[in-house]
Parts: C-alpha cells; structure tokens; sequence
C-alpha cells in the first residue's frame, strides 16, 4: 500500500525540485509549464499561452513536454530521498491541471534517483554523431526506460529502415515548411538568447533568421539535411503508447524524459525528427511502418556526439510559479 502523503518538504527543496523540472526539453523551447506550489502539494498545469497552434493543434506535443519537466520533478525528488506521489491529471473542472504531486514517507526510487546527473547536462544535440554502434544493452536500457513510464520503444539500426524512415522525415520537411502559417509560427519562437526561452539565434541575426525563415519555403534543403542526418545515425526509436489521450501524452513526456536521461548516462547524444507524427497524414502512414499496437508520439535520432553543447535558455523559476 502506498505511504499516506505527508506535508510538501521546506521550501527551499521545493525550489531545487521546480528549479529541476524546468531543464526539461519542450517543444521549440516553449516551456509551456506553471506550478501551483500549495500546502500540500504541487500542481503541474500546462500553460496554453504557449501553445503551437500550427505544429500542435491538439497539444499533444504541449503535454509531453510537461511530462518531461514532471520525470525531472521526480528525478530531483527521488535524488532527496523523497517519494514523489504523482495523480495524473485529477478530475478536475480545470482541464490545464495535467498532474498533482505529493510527497509520501515512503522509500524513493532508485533507478529514478541515479538519473539526477544527466538533468543539468543533458541537450537535444542536432549535429552529427561519430560512427560508432550503438550497442545492444544500451538499447535494451532505453527501451526499459520508456517501458517503466508506461511506453514502448521501438528502435531501427539496419540501414534500410533508416533509410525507410528518413523518406518519412523528408516528406514531413517539405510538407511543413511549404506552410506558411507553420513557418510563421516556428519564426515566432526565435529568439535571442536573453529571452529565456524559444529557439535561440545570436542577438544581430535574430532579425534576418526571423525573416527568412517567415519568408521563404526551405523545405527542399532542410528535408535533404534530416534524411541524411536520419539515415546516417546509429540508431532511430519511436516512442508510443498505447492510445491517444492526455493521459498517455503525459506518460509519454515522462517516458521520453526517462529514455533521454538514461541515454545522458549511457554517453548517448539525442534530437528529434517529429515530422513524420507532426503531419497528420503522415502519422497513419509511420503507424503502419511500425505493426504494432499503439500511436508513435516522438522519433528520436541517437549516437555519439562529438560536441559539447552550451545549455539552451530558460526562463526564471519565479515566472513558472504561482
Ligand atoms: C515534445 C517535444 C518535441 C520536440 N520536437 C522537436 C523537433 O521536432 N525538432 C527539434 O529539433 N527539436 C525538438 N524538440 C527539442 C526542443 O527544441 C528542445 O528541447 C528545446 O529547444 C530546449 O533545448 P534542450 O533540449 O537542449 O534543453 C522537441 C522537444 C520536445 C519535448
């Protein structure tokens, strides 16, 4: 039986635990997240003022990305020696309420607490990754990993469902970035890097970048870099769950935290290629690919990287809060 909750630890813990859940990824850095510290408890809301209308109409991506930031609250609660109780979300009138968390006496998860490391250093490294394989324990430790939060990990390192998957990838490119609104969209979130968040662009570019890409269908050339960088990875994985609500989203975004810390620890670098699972008629089309039970959320590309990557902005902890 669970360990009854008791009252929500000092302050400063709560801090250094919300202080943790913000490093998590999002998509285009929106950090669509806010935190209702309460006597008792903490509440995860996501915050639908930072939606992507365009890429995400049904904020899906929105949600996983609060379930992200959730997997780092429990992380940095488990690394205390704290049992994070989580209630997804509750019945509730306020359908922003995506999760509650309480904290029990109750021992806190190992496996969870050994990923606290990996929180502070962990990237999305869109470069090139070396060569090397990546090596059958490792997969089975990401696929693990997705499965402890309730998905499932499919992953590809032959050369030809690379290459199969790759098409995918290109054909999504050219579909999204022929959309204006999309393009607009995605302008909206570049940013210099002393905004705290979205994508970043060095301060004098940040005019130009915006432009540009607000402007101009670069489909063609971007869709020829995602194919190759898809192809020529180790390893491609598509997360999934087994259906299609806000529940498994936020168990999705727990899981791809999971997979992507576990990855961190293992040496392992990892970006995404959603486009394929971003464009409504592609999503049935990667589904059938898979044959299997479920709906794929995110593809993941991972290797070795070469780089060591500056951290991206986020915005302060005290703007997250209420
Ligand atoms: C649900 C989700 C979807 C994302 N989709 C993409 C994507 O399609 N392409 C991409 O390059 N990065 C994608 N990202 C990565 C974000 O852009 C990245 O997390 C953010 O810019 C912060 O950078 P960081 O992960 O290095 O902290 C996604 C992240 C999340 C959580």
């Amino acid at each position: 039986m669970a360990d009854a909750p008791s009252d929500r630890p000092a302050v400063d813990t709560i801090n250094e635990l919300l202080a943790a859940a913000i490093q998590a990824p999002s998509s285009h850095n929106t950090q669509p997240w806010r935190f209702f510290v309460a006597a008792d408890h903490i509440g995860l809301y996501g915050d639908r003022t930072r939606a992507l209308p365009v890429n995400d109409p049904e904020d899906r991506e929105l949600t996983i990305s609060c379930g992200c930031a959730l997997m780092n609250l429990r992380v940095a609660a488990a690394h205390r020696g704290l049992a994070a109780v989580v209630d997804h979300t509750p019945d509730s009138a306020d359908e922003d309420l995506l999760a509650t968390v309480t904290f029990g006496d109750g021992a806190a998860a190992p496996a969870v607490a050994r990923l606290h490391d990996a929180i502070a250093t962990r990237r999305t490294y869109r470069r090139r990754f070396e060569a090397r394989k990546v090596g059958d324990e490792e997969v089975t430790a990401l696929q693990e990993a997705a499965r402890g939060e309730g998905a499932w990990l499919q992953t590809y390192r032959g050369v030809t469902p690379r290459q199969e998957l790759a098409a995918l990838v290109a054909e999504g490119d050219a579909t999204q970035w022929a959309n204006p609104s999309w393009r607009r969209e995605l302008a909206m979130w570049m940013h210099p890097r002393r905004s705290g968040d979205g994508l970043t662009v060095p301060g004098l570019l940040a005019p130009v970048a915006h432009e540009v890409v607000r402007r101009f269908d670069m489909g063609g050339g971007r869709a020829a870099r995602d194919a190759e960088l898809a192809e020529e990875s180790p390893l491609l994985a598509v997360l999934g769950t087994p259906s299609d609500e806000v529940w498994d989203w936020l168990h999705a975004g727990q899981a791809l935290q999971r997979v992507l810390l576990t990855a961190h620890g293992l040496g392992l670098q990892a970006s995404y290629l959603n486009q394929p699972i971003q464009v409504p008629e592609l999503r049935p089309r990667l589904q059938d690919y898979l044959a299997r039970d479920g709906l794929p959320q995110i593809l993941l590309r991972l290797g070795h990287g070469t780089e060591t990557l500056p951290p991206t902005p986020r915005r302060p902890l005290g703007d997250v809060i209420d």
